[in-house]
């Protein structure tokens, strides 16, 4: 189980995801509700109404508000009660917990933390994907039953994708394999993000790699690209881990295709693809490694190492360090609050 980062923002959710109703998401280990008001500003409440604790994410919007299911008591974006079936004046002495959301881009960000932080923490700028005007993203959300590390653990290590992805990404063949096998690898930190790196000698200039930024976005980029059709150019993909519980996580990933240089079935074979390798291979592979390793960390548990392992345990041990300081930090705080 890993402790988590506070102080920064995760990704709630996509904007396709709150087109048509209210969405209910357990976030942190608290469930929520993401809703877009009727004016287009989407919000984010915990899913718990105050009078008899009913979900609210059944319920509808309406106006700027959304309305219980259970009694009709009606919550603004700030988790105020703003009107009561019941009552002439709307309760105003309990509400419901809302949080900071920033929109961007399709992606809807959930604040974790000290609520007053917020406003000063830029979102992460994700625009670099973009690499031409007429790029878009093809965006997938899956659901994993494991904790959100073991699925950095497995970004950070890219060698599995000459045979876990055998059937997928290599197409049934060993090529993949054979690049990782033959290419050299190497992992660094560049200002408190972790980069694993290879470099493969069957093409000039061909590489592949992953960049680690806290608390949990990995950037993966490929020299060129084995998608189907291969292509020359660079490819980015994006994902982004946000805990459910500490044993389950909400792992969202973004591939990028170019309307202007791709065939137009590329998005839908991509998406294809990349279902069958995130989810059916990567996916799968972790939520067995999360049965055997129990409640064990990596760091811990004193495992068989290898040259290839080595992006991984620097990741482990940047993000063990930010959390040794945000632990003195919080000691400082209750230090001064008691002296
Ligand atoms: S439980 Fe929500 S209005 Fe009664
Ligand atoms: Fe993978």
């Amino acid at each position: 189980m890993t402790a988590y980062l506070r102080n920064y923002w995760y990704l709630a959710a996509w904007a396709q995801e709150i087109v048509e109703k209210p969405l209910g998401r357990t976030l942190f280990g608290k469930p929520m509700v993401i809703f877009r008001t009727e004016s287009g500003q989407a919000a984010i409440l915990e899913d718990i109404c105050p009078h008899r604790f009913a979900a609210l994410h059944p319920g509808r919007v309406i106006g700027e508000t959304i309305e219980c299911p259970y009694h009709g008591l009606r919550f603004g974006t700030d988790g105020q009660c703003s009107h009561s079936p019941f009552s002439e004046k709307p309760p105003r002495a309990q509400k419901v917990t809302s949080h900071p959301v920033h929109e961007e881009d399709g992606f809807i960000w959930f604040w974790y933390g000290d609520a007053d932080k917020a406003t000063c923490t830029p979102v992460p700028d994700l625009g670099f994907a973009r690499q031409t005007p007429t790029t878009e993203f093809i965006r997938a959300y899956n659901h994993m039953n494991a904790d959100f590390m073991l699925g950095i653990d497995n970004l950070l290590e890219l060698s599995h994708v000459g045979f876990l992805h055998r059937d997928s990404f290599s197409q049934g063949t060993d090529t993949l394999a054979q690049s990782f096998i033959n290419g050299t690898f190497r992992s660094y930190e560049d200002e408190g993000k972790i980069v694993s790196h290879w470099k493969f000698s069957d093409e000039p200039g061909a590489y592949a790699q992953t960049q680690w930024q806290a608390p949990t976005l990995c950037i993966v980029e490929k020299g060129f690209d084995h998608s189907i059709p291969p292509r020359e150019r660079r490819m980015i993909g994006l994902h982004l881990f946000t805990p459910e519980t500490e044993k389950s996580t909400h792992y969202f990933a973004v591939e990028t295709y170019d309307t202007m240089f791709d065939a137009p079935d590329y998005a839908e074979q991509v998406a294809t693809l990349t279902k069958k390798a995130f989810v059916e291979e990567d996916v799968a592979t972790i939520e067995l490694i999360q049965r055997n390793m129990g409640d064990g960390d990596l760091l811990d548990l004193s495992p068989l190492l290898l040259p290839i392992d080595s992006g991984t345990f620097r990741t482990r041990r940047a993000y063990r360090h930010l959390l040794d300081l945000q632990e003195s930090e919080a000691a400082r705080h209750q230090e001064v609050a008691h002296a």
